[in-house]
């Protein structure tokens, strides 16, 4: 059986929580997108991990793979896992494999990423600045490092050359300079530690595929992240919806799968761009409080609004969602009243989907149905049963408008505190 777990909003849905839930019945975790703009929170008892390049699954002792989709700054993993390891999480080659073929973020990348933020003035993105968009973009130019090119000094002095020779100009412009030979010392340093992580981890995945070993893909970012579907030019750089597993991965088996969606109860967002539901008010400031919402990267305050159907119903479509996994339903505990956004009203015109245009997307008039809020406590509820009814009641209006069931509701942190309503698990 394969899993795949995707964020279905703007990131930030809990993916690391469930994926840690989930990782009891699988076997192996890879990533297959993104790098380290990804912060993933995972809370066991007094204990809290933070995850950026490492799978999930590693907490719990899986097989991981980060696979050849993913950008990877390599200090900062060695800097993640050293981390891990004064947590008691052990980490080596029977437990993390790193593809040959995946791309480098270098420093200067970070150094772009600053760059490119100040170049668009006051239309920033609110990037992570991990590089991640500059490393895609000299992926996709063909000029990357990758990590098996640290095996051939001649290679990767040539390698250097070209990628410097490239963005020479602008780092002469911005007065900074690109030291060639501090670059090659600093990467034969580094790769000493990672050398034996890598592996041609397609070849790996697609054995133990054939071996019926359970494989679960975790997605970084959120479908509206996507480079291609979200909300363009405020997006990330990779493709983040269940489609790009395959070419970030190189696995090839198309069988027996589910794609499970992980949507928060509510909306999040960090960085800039639209968000046709965001909330500036009190009851924005109740969710950010109560839900905890900083970035776990940047630390950045998450923008909150109500949950918006109308999006989720179109990303849980792209991505070919199964199920979804309905996370922070505690969080919403306390209010009298809760609004679905279930369509848009763009200049006198009803909307059923989000349209890619900028401009139209800056004058959505969000429409909304109301709820009535439960106002119990459901932290930490385990059983469907014991919801309270009006919360039932607007986890299976959810399920209506997003015309998708939901398999899965996470009323807290820590894995237990998760109903396990159509026994996922
Ligand atoms: P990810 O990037 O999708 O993995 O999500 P993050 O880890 O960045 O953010 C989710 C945050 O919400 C983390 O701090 C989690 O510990 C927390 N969390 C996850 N699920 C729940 C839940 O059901 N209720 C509450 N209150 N917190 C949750
Ligand atoms: P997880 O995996 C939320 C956002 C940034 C910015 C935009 C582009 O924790 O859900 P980038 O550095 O990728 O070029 O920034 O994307 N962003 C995220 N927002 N969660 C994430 O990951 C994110 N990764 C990137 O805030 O708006
Ligand atoms: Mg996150």
């Amino acid at each position: 059986m394969f899993y795949t777990v995707i964020g279905t909003q703007w990131g930030d849905e809990g993916k690391g929580k469930i994926v840690d839930w989930l990782a009891s019945k699988v076997d192996v975790v890879v990533r297959f997108q993104g790098g380290n703009n990804a912060g993933h929170t995972i809370k066991i008892r007094n204990k809290i991990f933070k995850l950026s390049l490492l799978p999930s699954g590693i907490i719990r002792g899986k097989k991981c793979i980060i696979g050849n989709g993913v950008v990877l700054d390599p200090w900062a993993l060695v800097k993640e896992i050293k981390k891990l390891s004064s947590q008691n999480i052990k980490v080596d080659p029977s437990n993390l494999m790193i593809a040959e073929n995946i791309c480098l973020i270098l420093p200067i990348h970070q150094i772009i990423d600053e760059f490119n933020e100040n170049l668009r003035g006051s239309e920033i993105i609110g990037t992570t600045k991990k590089g991640i968009g500059p490393a895609y973009e000299d992926k996709v130019g063909r000029r990357s490092i990758r990590l098996c090119d640290l095996n051939d000094n001649e290679l990767l002095k040539n390698k250097i050359n070209n990628l410097i020779n490239f963005h020479v100009l602008r780092f002469k412009k911005n007065n900074k300079k690109i030291n060639s030979s501090e670059l090659f010392k600093k990467l034969k340093n580094i790769h000493k530690s990672l050398k034996k992580y890598v592996q041609p981890t397609w070849k790996i995945l697609n054995r133990l595929a054939n071996r019926n070993e359970t494989i679960l893909f975790e997605g970084a970012q959120g479908a509206l992240l996507d480079l291609d579907f979200g909300t363009y030019p405020y997006v990330t750089s990779s493709n983040t919806l269940s489609g790009q597993i395959f070419a970030g991965s190189g696995f090839g088996r198309r069988d027996n799968h589910q794609i499970l969606g992980i949507t928060k109860a509510y909306t999040t967002r960090v960085g800039s761009g639209p968000f046709p539901t965001e909330l500036t008010d009190s009851i924005g400031n109740y969710l950010g409080k109560k839900g905890n919402e900083f970035g776990t990267v940047t630390k950045r305050k998450r923008r909150c609004g109500w949950f918006d159907s109308n999006l989720v119903k179109q990303t849980v479509k792209i991505s070919g969602v199964n199920s979804i996994i309905l996370t922070k339903l505690d969080v919403l505990d306390d209010l009298k009243e809760i609004k679905i956004c279930i369509g848009y009203n763009i200049e006198g015109k009803k909307y059923d989907y989000l349209p890619s245009s900028e401009s139209m997307q800056k004058k959505i008039i969000p429409i909304y149905k109301t709820f009535k809020g439960w106002q119990t406590s459901t932290f930490g509820t385990k059983k469907w049963s014991d919801l309270p009814r009006n919360a039932k009641i607007y986890i299976s209006s959810i399920e209506k408008l997003v015309e998708t069931n939901v398999s899965t509701i996470s009323t807290g942190p820590e894995r237990t505190q998760t109903i396990n309503k159509k026994n996922l698990l």
